[in-house]
């Protein structure tokens, strides 16, 4: 499915309107709300398997939550200009199989994605609205499907 010009722009300037924000702010509050929903994901990481606490700083939690936030972006500016979500032949492979190596599965991308949608509207307070919650909700879901098909075939 297209994306509009207005869809690409609502998501480009939250992200970049969240960015201002403390980015290790947005990382942890976007892996509790991981951990709220799913307790059980917090396995999966490496960096939190050991620890009661989220490790404030930890670059790669930053990592992670940054990526998800970057690329969803990212895939917003594919969709509209490509009409898909285009991530390199390698890196989809790589996430793939990245995913797939630590246990992650299809109900999982549900979990993250509420979490995602709850972090920019904490963060947008009054500038949030359904349509902004739309545009990143589809621009998330086509990238989620692209890594999803990429997990399916190597499984
Ligand atoms: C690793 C992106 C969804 C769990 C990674 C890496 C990237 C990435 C780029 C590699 C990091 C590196 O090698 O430095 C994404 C994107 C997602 C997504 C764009 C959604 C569209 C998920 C979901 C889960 C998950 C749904 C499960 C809750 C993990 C884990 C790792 C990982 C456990 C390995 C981290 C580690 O322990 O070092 N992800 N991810 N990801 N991802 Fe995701």
């Amino acid at each position: 499915m297209g994306f509009t010009d207005k869809q690409e722009a609502l998501v480009k300037d939250s992200w970049e309107f969240m960015k201002q924000d403390d980015i290790p702010q947005l990382s942890l509050r976007f892996f509790s709300l991981i951990l709220e929903i799913a307790p059980a994901a917090k396995n999966m990481f490496s960096f939190l398997k050991d620890s009661d606490e989220l490790p404030q700083n930890n670059p790669k939690l930053k990592a992670h939550a940054v990526k998800v936030f970057k690329m969803t972006c990212e895939s917003a500016i594919q969709l509209r200009e490509k009409r898909e979500v285009v991530v390199g032949e390698t890196t989809l492979k790589y996430l793939g199989s990245i995913h797939l190596q630590k246990g992650v599965a299809d109900p999982h991308f549900e979990v993250v994605k509420e979490a995602l949608l709850r972090t920019v509207e904490e963060a947008m307070g009054k500038k949030w609205n359904d349509e902004m919650k739309e545009a990143w909700a589809e621009a998330y879901d086509q990238l989620a499907a692209a890594i999803k098909a990429e997990m399916h075939a190597e499984a």
